[in-house]
C-alpha cells in the first residue's frame, strides 16, 4: 500500500505533517509513504509546479495525500507555471473527476457555526463537485475587443459524457445516504447548465428511489445558509462547487474542518485510486506560525484510508478521535480557541 504525500506550500506542510503523524501512529503493516514536491516549492526547486517525478510518484500510489498549493510570490508567473496548476494538473492527468466534500456539524460545535446553532445542527450534506471540466478547463486567453480594449476570456462547457459520469457518482452517493439529490446549475442563463440539467434528468431514470430537485446556484447559496439541513447530496459543476463548498465550511464552523476526496474510475488493490486534500488553500496569512487547523487534512487522511486502502476501521478510528478532540474543546484560532497546529495533532493522537 503506497501513499504519495504532496505537502505543497504555505500551511500545506504544517497540516500534512499532523495527518502523516496520525497515519504513522496506526502502524499499518505494509504501508509506505513517499514525499514529493508540488506547487510553488516545486517551481522554485525544479522550474515546474508539477514536476514529472511528482506525477510519477502520484500515479504509482494507491492514494495521494495533498496539503495545499499557492504562493503569493508566484502570482505574477505565466499561468501554466503557477502553483495552482499543479492541483489542476493532477486532477486532470489522473482523471479524478469526482470531488466529494462532506460537511457535517460536529457534536458540541453547533455554537461555532456562522449560523444559529439550531440551524447549523441539522447540517449533514455532501457536495459532489465535478472536477475535470467547466470554465476551469476551457479555452482561455486574452484578446483585443472590437473597440481596442484588452479582453480576457474563459470558455465554459460541459459535454454529455462528463455530466453523465459525475451524475452517476452523485446518484450512487445519494443511494447510500438519505436519497435526496439537489443538482445546482444556472440553466436560466447558461447553455452549459441547460445541458447539465438535461443529462441529470436522463440519469435520474436509473435511480427512481432518489428524489431529485434542481436549484439555481444563486438560490442554492441562499438556501445553504437559510436551511442547510434540507440538503443531502448537492451535485454541481467545478466552479459552483468550489464556491459553495467554502460557504458550507463556515456553516459547519471553519474551513479548517472540511476534507475532500477526488476520485476517478481506477481501482486499486483495496479500493479506488484518489487524491485527498483539505478544501482550504495554503493560507499565506497564517503560514509558518503554527496556527493552522490540521483537522481537514487529518480527516482527508481518513477518507484516503477508507476509499483507497479499504481500511474502514482505521478511518473510523481517526474520525472518532477528531470528533472527541473537538468535543473536548481543543480548538484552534479559526474556531475561537487557542490550540496550535501541533497541539491539535497531538490531541488527536492521544485519542486515537
Ligand atoms: P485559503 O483557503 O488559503 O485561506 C482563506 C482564509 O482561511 C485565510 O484567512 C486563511 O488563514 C484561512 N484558513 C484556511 N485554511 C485554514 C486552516 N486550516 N486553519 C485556519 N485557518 C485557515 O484561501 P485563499 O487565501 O483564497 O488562497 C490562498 C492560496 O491558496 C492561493 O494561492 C490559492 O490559489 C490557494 N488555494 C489552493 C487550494 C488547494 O491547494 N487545493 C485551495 C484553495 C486555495
Ligand atoms: C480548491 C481550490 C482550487 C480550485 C484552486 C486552487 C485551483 O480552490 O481545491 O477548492 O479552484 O479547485
Ligand atoms: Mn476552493
Amino acid at each position: 500500500m503506497k501513499i504519495a504525500v504532496l505537502a505543497g506550500d504555505g500551511i500545506g506542510p504544517e497540516v500534512t505533517r499532523e495527518a502523516v503523524g496520525v497515519i504513522e501512529r496506526l502502524a499499518i503493516p505494509g504501508l509506505e509513504m513517499t514525499d514529493a514536491l508540488v506547487g510553488g516549492v516545486a517551481y522554485k526547486a525544479t522550474g515546474h509546479p508539477l514536476p514529472p517525478e511528482t506525477l510519477e510518484i502520484a500515479r504509482a500510489s494507491d492514494g495521494i495525500l495533498f496539503g495545499a498549493v499557492g504562493d503569493p510570490d508566484c502570482d505574477s508567473l505565466e499561468r501554466h507555471l503557477r502553483p495552482e496548476q499543479a492541483i489542476l494538473g493532477l486532477r486532470k492527468a489522473l482523471t479524478l473527476f469526482a470531488n466529494l466534500r462532506p460537511a457535517k456539524v460536529f457534536a458540541g460545535l453547533e455554537g461555532h457555526s456562522a449560523l444559529r446553532p439550531e440551524v447549523a445542527g441539522a447540517i449533514d450534506l455532501v457536495i459532489v463537485r465535478e472536477l475535470n471540466g467547466d470554465v476551469y478547463f476551457g479555452e482561455k486567453g486574452f484578446r483585443t475587443a472590437a473597440n481596442g480594449d484588452r479582453e480576457g476570456y474563459d470558455v465554459m462547457s460541459y459535454s454529455d459524457s462528463e455530466v453523465r459520469r459525475i451524475a452517476h457518482v452523485a446518484f450512487r452517493t445519494a443511494m447510500g445516504r438519505a436519497r435526496r439529490l439537489c443538482s445546482v446549475d444556472k440553466a436560466n442563463v447558461l447553455e452549459t447548465s441547460q445541458l447539465w440539467r438535461d443529462v441529470v434528468i436522463e440519469v435520474a431514470q436509473e435511480y427512481p428511489e432518489v428524489a431529485l430537485e434542481h436549484m439555481y446556484v444563486d438560490n442554492a447559496a441562499m438556501q445553504l445558509v437559510r436551511a442547510p439541513g434540507k440538503f443531502d447530496v448537492v451535485l454541481t459543476g467545478n466552479l459552483f462547487g468550489d464556491i459553495l463548498s467554502d460557504q458550507a465550511s463556515m456553516c459547519v464552523g471553519s474551513i479548517g474542518l472540511l476534507a475532500s476526496a477526488s476520485l476517478g474510475e481506477r481501482e486499486t488493490a483495496h479500493g479506488t485510486f484518489g487524491l485527498y486534500e483539505p478544501i482550504h488553500g495554503s493560507a499565506p496569512d497564517i503560514a509558518g506560525k503554527g496556527l493552522a487547523n490540521p483537522m481537514a487534512t487529518i480527516l482527508s487522511a481518513a477518507m484516503l484510508l477508507r476509499h483507497s486502502l479499504g481500511l474502514a476501521a482505521e478511518a473510523d478510528r481517526i474520525e472518532a478521535a477528531v470528533a472527541k478532540t473537538l468535543a473536548d474543546g481543543i480548538l484552534g484560532g479559526d474556531l475561537g480557541g487557542s490550540a496550535g497546529t501541533t497541539e491539535i495533532g497531538d490531541a488527536v493522537l492521544a485519542r486515537l
